[in-house]
Parts: C-alpha cells; sequence; structure tokens
C-alpha cells in the first residue's frame, strides 16, 4: 500500500520543510530537501514503498523549457523553442539522481522506491497549453502542426527513456508512469500519441533492466486491456472513475476516489471493503485513483491505513 501524492501538502511537516525553499523547482532540485520530503509519508505512516519526491515536469525543464510554479495556479511553463534538445538533461536533473541514491541508503531494504515519469502524451499538454489548460486545445493544434508534434513527442520520449535509466541506475526499483490526461485522446490517436510512447519506454526498461516493474497510469484510458497488452507494463493503477471489478493480465493498483479520503467515515469503510474484496486473491496494491488532496484529514489517512492493513 501506497498513495499518489503521498508527499504532499496536506502534511505538516511537508508546508514546514516547502517553507525552506522559495521555488518548488529549487525544492526538486534539493537532495536534502527532496530526500526528507520522500521519507516524511514512510516515518509517518510506514507506507510499503516511497515515491522519490520530484514532478513529471522536470523533463520540460531539463530540455530547456522555463518552468514556475505559481501559488494556487499550478505549474507554468515558458514558450516552446528551437533550441530544446536532450544534451543536457541528465546534468540538470544530476540532484534527482542524488536523491534517489540518498534515499535508498536511508529506506529499509523491505521497501521499495518508486521512480517515475509522465507519459509523454501528459508531459506534452503541459509543455503546450500550461498557461490555457486546455487539453482538447492541444489535440486540435496537434493534428494542425503534425510534424512539430512528432519531433516533440519523439524528443519528450527520448529524454524520459533517458532519465528512468539514470534513475533506476540510481536506485529506484519500480517505475509509474503517470499520463493524467488520457481522457482527451481521441480513439484514432490513442495508438500514435499513447500506446506507441509508452511501449517504446516500457521496452527499453524492460530490454536493459528486466527485473524492473512498470507500474501504467493512463488516467481516464478506457480499454485499460488494450493498454496493459500492448505496452506490456506490469500493472495498471486504475482511476477513480473505473470499478476495479476488472479482469485485466496484469497486476492491478488503485483505485479509492480522493474526495472519498476527504469524507472519510462510514462512506469510505464501504469504498474500501468494496475494492479489497473485488481484489481478493488477485496481485493488488491498495492506493488511490489520483492523487491525495491537499485538503485531506490526517486522521482520515490513519483510518484508511487500518481498513486496509488491519
Ligand atoms: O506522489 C508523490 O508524492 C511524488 C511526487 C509527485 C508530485 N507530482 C509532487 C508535487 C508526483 C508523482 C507528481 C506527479 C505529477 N505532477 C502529475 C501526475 C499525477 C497527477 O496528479 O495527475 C502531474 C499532472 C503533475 C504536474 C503538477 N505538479 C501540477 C498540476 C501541480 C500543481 C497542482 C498542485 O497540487 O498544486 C504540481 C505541483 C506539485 N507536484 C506539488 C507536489 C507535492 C505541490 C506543489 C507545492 O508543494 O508547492
Amino acid at each position: 500500500m501506497w498513495l499518489m501524492r503521498q508527499a504532499g501538502r496536506y502534511l505538516p511537516e511537508y508546508r514546514d520543510l516547502r517553507a525552506k525553499s522559495k521555488s518548488f523547482v529549487d525544492f526538486c532540485l534539493s537532495p536534502d530537501l527532496a530526500v526528507e520530503a520522500t521519507l516524511q509519508p514512510i516515518k509517518r505512516f510506514d507506507f510499503d514503498a516511497a515515491i522519490l519526491f520530484s514532478d513529471i515536469l522536470m523533463i520540460p525543464f531539463g530540455l530547456g523549457q522555463d518552468l514556475r510554479f505559481e501559488e494556487g495556479e499550478g505549474p507554468k511553463l515558458g514558450e516552446l523553442h528551437e533550441k530544446m534538445t536532450t544534451e543536457f538533461v541528465l546534468e540538470k536533473l544530476d540532484p534527482i539522481f542524488q536523491t534517489i541514491q540518498k534515499v535508498r541508503a536511508q529506506l529499509s531494504p523491505s521497501k521499495s522506491l518508486i521512480g517515475f515519469a509522465g507519459g509523454v502524451w501528459t508531459v506534452l499538454c503541459y509543455m503546450i497549453a500550461s498557461n490555457s489548460k486546455d487539453w482538447r486545445g492541444v489535440v486540435l493544434w496537434a493534428q494542425d502542426h503534425r510534424e512539430k508534434f512528432d519531433a516533440l513527442q519523439n524528443l519528450v520520449c527520448d529524454a524520459t527513456i533517458m532519465y528512468l535509466d539514470k534513475q533506476i541506475e540510481s536506485g529506484v526499483d519500480v517505475i509509474q508512469i503517470f499520463d493524467s490526461w488520457c481522457s482527451v485522446v481521441p480513439i484514432e490517436f490513442q495508438d500514435k500519441w499513447v500506446i506507441e510512447p509508452t511501449a517504446r519506454i516500457v521496452s527499453f526498461i524492460k530490454t536493459k533492466y528486466p527485473d524492473v516493474k512498470i507500474i501504467g497510469f493512463p488516467k481516464g484510458f478506457e480499454n485499460l486491456k488494450k493498454y496493459a497488452t500492448q505496452t506490456r507494463v506490469d500493472g495498471i493503477s486504475v482511476d477513480y472513475m473505473q470499478d476495479i471489478d476488472l479482469d485485466l493480465p496484469v497486476l492491478l493498483q488503485g483505485n479509492l476516489s480522493p474526495e472519498v479520503l476527504v469524507e472519510g467515515g462510514e462512506k469510505m469503510e464501504e469504498c474500501v471493503h468494496h475494492i479489497l474484496e473485488k481484489t481478493r486473491n488477485k496481485r493488488f496494491i491498495f492506493n488511490l485513483g489520483h492523487g491525495i488532496l491537499p485538503h485531506t484529514p490526517i486522521a482520515h489517512v490513519e483510518q484508511l491505513i487500518k481498513l486496509v492493513k488491519g
């Protein structure tokens, strides 16, 4: 059991730590702060896995696109430009690899360390339209600028492979691919925009590191069987829009609604029992169906852990 966004603003100790750095990007690139943030939820709740503290948008930053996080507004990326290159990605993201090494040295060997990247489609959504957050506009833009879109897709896919390769070398045991905006991809572009880049990333990792497990989180992608068989991920993190009662040839993870965790109480108890019932005798990792919300009461997380782990 672990929770997506388990390190974050719902934790008072995270808010204190976060106050030490003016910018979120600097925070992610300060190994001592990022190590502490990664370990905070393990120290407090003893989850079974730690997830590297970083962000999916560190890839565009590594490629040379400006990145800022504004209070209450979310991420803002600068203009796309011709000079974006994979050449300096590993150098610019080097502090993240130092974070991984330090976390692995401090984390009990019984706990997994999860590394991650965004799905290529989702990262492109932010690179192209972080200011408007008009993801449907990105769908149109991609069709009107096919060559440009293809080139960007290859650039992000290449950078993601280099980045995950180095994360694994630095000590992560599992990889999760967060493709948060699959819901807007029209069916005729699913293969090209979601399946193919993900399959390329998975194939690279499986060839070089056969023991590293990969979890896909294609949020809003309806045909999960297709996603599982065609990308060859080992597990699927199921969002909270689908029932977890699924017959898939891979491990399942998920799928409690983050809103239900905010609500807590009997409602949450019912939902948790449903999930545990439907995944009984299956390989399953308890998790949320999307990231934990900043206004989630700590007591509800404690209640959840008791319900799941007894
Ligand atoms: O799960 C973890 O604890 C690991 C760290 C992690 C963060 N972001 C830290 C973060 C992970 C895995 C992510 C993934 C991420 N980032 C996704 C995919 C998952 C999803 O939520 O759909 C996306 C789309 C992003 C992009 C992003 N980063 C947004 C839209 C925001 C702003 C929204 C917000 O909550 O403010 C961020 C900022 C961010 N990333 C924060 C954290 C803890 C909050 C910023 C802060 O503390 O100042």
